[in-house]
């Protein structure tokens, strides 16, 4: 897969970015720098090519989800990130991912349906994707999630519960930021999204 890649500075946040739907590898490197000035970035280009926008998942409309690429992009994701995080001598439970809409939910997924030792989450905008086929124990993992609120036109409240429900079930440490500014990032969520990644 196509990736970005910035060692930082040393004692910088290992930050894996995961763009949102129509942005690619670079789209959340701003953000990155304003959640750790000193982060590590590595940051992934969804492949699949929706009429030109970049995904990692496909669709067949707005939230009617391709189960079957799902699957098979989380796949191929996490065999990516595997290999980039030897190649960079990073362990995986010491990345951070950060995802927004899309980016956001196949990172979710990936936590919630791989036996994975990544562990740390900052998911701007998911929503629960109804797959929930394992029931292994998430102890290990933090995550911190945000809502647009009402005035988002694509996640409503039940599918971002849903999503924050499926954590909590199995004992992930989730932390939730309701915001009312709609599907796009707010300042007050990316200091919110910073205090979290401090703790880490
Ligand atoms: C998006 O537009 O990115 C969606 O709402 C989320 C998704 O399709 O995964």
């Amino acid at each position: 897969m196509k990736s970005l890649y910035d060692a930082g500075q040393a004692g910088g946040k290992n930050l894996l970015l995961l763009h949102g739907t129509g942005g690619d590898e670079t789209s959340l490197v701003d953000v990155a720098r304003f959640l750790d000035g000193s982060c590590r970035i590595l940051s992934f280009k969804g492949e699949v090519n929706e009429d030109g926008m970049n995904r990692f998942f496909k669709r067949n409309g707005l939230n009617q989800f391709d189960y079957e690429s799902l699957e098979e992009e989380t796949d191929k994701l996490y065999e990516a990130i595997k290999q980039e995080s030897e190649d960079k001598g990073v362990d995986l439970a010491d990345w951070v991912l950060v995802g927004y809409s899309n980016g956001a939910n196949i990172a979710a997924h990936l936590l919630l349906e791989r036996d994975t030792p990544l562990r740390y989450g900052i998911f701007f905008h998911p929503m629960s994707l109804e797959v929930h086929t394992k029931t292994s124990d998430l102890s290990d993992k933090r995550v911190w999630m945000s809502y647009g609120g009402v005035n988002d036109p694509i996640v409503s409240e039940q599918a971002f519960d849903g999503l924050e429900r499926a954590f909590v079930a199995r004992n992930a440490n989730v932390v939730v930021d309701r915001t009312e500014f709609g599907h796009q990032l707010s300042m007050d969520e990316l200091k919110s999204a910073r205090a979290f990644l401090y703790q880490l």
